[in-house]
């Protein structure tokens, strides 16, 4: 027991010194942080960071519409994101003539910016902690459902009775599952414009073969710029807008990293759960990722292979790919990290010494005592229930283009006519989801996934005319995908739209009795009625469990600090430089360099083949002012931050508050950060600004763009001024026009 208690003293003492770990709300930096962040070498102060006074380098970062971060790094509202981030709006503007995916995208001056409808970033104005006004009343609720309804009414009140700015919004999150509440004051601007894009043979460099993997050598960035009214105020777009005069913007070091430097990441991830009993990962690790991966390889067999066969394929099945095998590979990464690390005997080492505490008082006994058993109990009822949700959502839901298709169409096929407006976007939709598909291929991919659901979810859950078809086919998946495939009005894409187009009550109707249509709505309606309903009523127990658990932990263990888990809120997350042991015997360096790329270069190659101007100037070492002391270019490079998804376009800060590169991506070894983050394995990936600014300038020939800049270099001066470097004077600037 003394050896436990020392390893988990141990453990919780490596947990708070590891910086690294925390995705940190920026209104308790000072309180939480900072002292910890200057010890790291950080010469900011937590005001710096976030001032409701003052401008603070929050006012510098968005939420880049809605699903990823980007910085402002000009006082014209230049914009940094990544590629992966700006790639809807790139490719929304590319044609086969100006494939902007293809060849890059630079608007030579202001007037040829590109407006990007629908598109919007957001600034956090002031952040409130509002827990007080909106749990008031809670604390005698019979249930989970009437606390929530006191709450509900909290916050309406709260929002009516804020007084908000002309242009500003307000959002009001849980946080510690449902613990505490804070309110986000927010602008919004939506007339944001394209600036630049490199193309996607440096923006996607490496693509699937390198996604999530160390050495990286992606240049994934894109510029937008926000535009506003001549207030400097958030208006829709017009031509009369002008550049956005930001209340702050991140100078750019032209210095570059070291192992060990301190880096901060300012943005806003998704989604953790880091706070999960091991019951609830061990399910995770055993269960429910294993039947994801399993799915999503059988598609991406079928899906590779053709794209192998076809360069149209190819083309067609790119996006798509790309995103079954993001999520894909990520688990695979999780589930391995999640073992090799240990995770589990960590969580279940801090479950016994939770419980030793607890019952160590009789109060908390009293409260706390049975969460543990009450969980495990809840997380094997729901298993069954789990897994057939995943089963479900993958293959009924996400992977068989077909099925998505129904579940897009199912509103339509309750209407009772179409109106010119819905026509209209029914068409679009159509017309969109056709350009891309190939139901040969799809076909194939249902009759191997449908032979997994009918296998695996029990029949209970399953529609009557489903088994039927089933049955007619002899159980025989390649059948029953043929007859489907063969019949279905859906795989004949054309004869679909002229029918919406012309005779849209016929379209209704013919939609309402197809055969795929049927078979999809039958596989839902089943569900629905059945596992998901059950799964709904032990998740709701869950999640109140899992509030309770929560503040008992905060409670039960008063030394640690903790961080509310990512729930696309702002958070500050930093660290430092750092290479990494993926396994025994290899150890990562922290920065990869120009050289690698042209290391990886395969002529043609859709993920490494290197564009031809990028090859001479590596030729030349034509590298103006951005190659670092040993004269080479530095392209990527690594950090112990803890980031997620939503983290993407999220800019890596030094010690001063300068741009020091732009995060994209993780380690693959690291992925199981979202459950459980580890100091020794746990990376983000960000490209280093330098290698931006070299391909802006001496790629793109895009220098007006630089000049827009502030550039700095605080290693250098910093004697002169350690607090925020020093900007170099324009003359000083190698800045060349091509
Ligand atoms: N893995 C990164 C993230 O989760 C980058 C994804 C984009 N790149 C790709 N090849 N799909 O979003
Ligand atoms: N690539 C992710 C994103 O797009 C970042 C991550 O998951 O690390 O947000």
């Amino acid at each position: 027991m003394r050896i436990i208690t020392f390893v988990f003293v141990f453990l919780i003492s490596q947990m708070s010194l590891h910086a690294g770990e925390g995705m940190w709300l920026p209104l308790f930096l000072k309180q939480l942080n900072e002292a910890e962040m200057q010890s790291m070498g950080m010469k900011l102060t937590a005001e710096d960071i976030y001032s409701v006074n003052k401008g603070s380098l929050k006012d510098a970062i968005v939420h880049f519409g809605g699903f990823c971060t980007g910085e402002v790094i000009s006082n014209q509202g230049l914009v940094l994101t990544n590629h992966h981030c700006g790639y809807g709006q790139i490719q929304s503007h590319s044609t086969l003539e100006n494939n902007y995916l293809e060849d890059g995208f630079w608007a030579a001056d202001k007037g040829k910016e590109l407006s990007n409808p629908g598109l919007f970033v957001t600034f956090i104005v002031r952040i409130e902690d509002v827990s007080d006004a909106i749990l008031k009343g809670t604390e005698g609720a019979a249930n989970a459902k009437a606390r929530q309804s006191i709450i509900d009414k909290n916050i309406d009140a709260a929002k009516k009775s804020m007084e908000l700015g002309k242009f500003e919004d307000v959002l009001i999150r849980p946080f510690f599952e449902g613990n505490q509440y804070f309110m986000f004051t927010t602008q919004t601007f939506k007339d944001i414009r394209l600036v630049g894009a490199p193309p996607s043979s440096i923006g996607k460099f490496g693509a699937d073969t390198d996604n999530w993997e160390w050495p990286r050598h992606t240049g994934d960035f894109a510029l937008f710029r926000i535009y506003a009214n001549k207030d400097n105020n958030p208006a829709e777009y017009s031509e009369d807008n002008i550049p956005y005069t930001p209340r702050h913007f991140l100078p750019v070091s032209l210095d570059g990293v070291a192992e060990d430097d301190f880096t901060m990441v300012f943005g806003f991830p998704g989604r953790t759960r880091e706070y999960l009993p091991s019951f609830a990962v061990e399910q995770v690790v055993d269960v429910l990722n294993p039947a994801k991966i399993d799915i999503r390889t059988k598609a991406l067999e079928i899906i590779d292979g053709a794209m192998r066969e076809d360069a149209q394929v190819k083309i067609q099945y790119a996006s798509k790919q790309a995103r079954i095998a993001n999520a894909w590979k990520k688990w695979i990464g999780e589930s391995q990290g999640l073992q090799k690390t240990g995770a589990l005997e960590k969580k279940r080492m801090l479950e016994s010494e939770f419980l030793k505490r607890v019952n160590a008082k009789p109060e908390w006994k009293q409260k706390y005592g049975s969460l543990l058993n009450d969980f495990e109990r809840l997380y094997k009822e729901v298993r069954p229930y789990a897994l057939t949700r995943d089963y479900f959502n993958e293959i009924a839901g996400r992977n068989i283009e077909l099925m998505r298709l129904v579940n897009a169409l199912s509103r339509v096929a309750k209407a009772d006519s179409m109106d010119e407006g819905l026509q209209g976007r029914v068409a679009n939709y159509l017309e969109n989801f056709y350009k891309d598909y190939r139901p040969e291929i799809d076909k194939k991919v249902f009759a191997s996934l449908m032979e997994v659901y009918f296998n695996k979810v029990d029949g209970n859950y399953i529609s009557d005319y489903a088994k039927e078809r089933v049955e007619d086919a002899g159980k025989n998946y390649t059948d029953l995908a043929e007859k489907i495939y063969s019949k279905s009005i859906f795989t004949r894409g054309d004869e679909l739209i002229t029918m919406v187009k012309k005779d849209p009550d016929n379209a209704i109707k013919t939609i309402r009795e197809d055969i795929a249509f049927q078979f999809g709505r039958g596989l839902s309606e089943a569900y629905y009625d059945s596992s998901e309903k059950e799964y709904t009523r032990i998740n709701d127990e869950l999640k109140e469990l899992q509030r309770t658990y929560m503040k008992a932990l905060m409670e039960v263990f008063p030394e640690q600090r903790f961080y509310p888990d990512a729930n696309s809120t702002m958070r500050v997350t930093y660290g430092q430089v750092k290479g990494y042991e993926p396994r025994d015997g290899v150890r990562y360096q922290p920065v990869t360099y120009l050289d690698g790329v042209l290391e990886k270069y395969k002529p043609g190659d859709y993920e490494f083949d290197v564009p031809i101007k990028l090859r001479k100037l590596h030729a030349g070492k034509d590298y103006g002012q951005y190659a670092d002391e040993t004269g080479k270019v530095p392209v990527c490079f690594l950090g112990s931050n803890h980031t997620t998804g939503g983290n993407s376009g999220s800019p890596a800060i030094d010690a001063h508050g300068n741009l020091i590169g732009l995060n994209f991506d993780r380690v693959w070894e690291g992925t199981m950060s979202d459950l459980n983050y580890d100091a020794s394995i746990c990376r983000n990936i960000m490209v280093d600004v330098r290698y931006i600014l070299f391909i802006v300038d001496k790629y793109a020939g895009a220098t007006h763009l630089v000049e827009e800049m502030k550039l700095v270099r605080p290693k250098r001066f910093s004697k002169v001024n350690p607090k925020k470097g020093i900007p170099i004077p324009k003359e000083k600037l190698k800045l060349k026009k091509n």
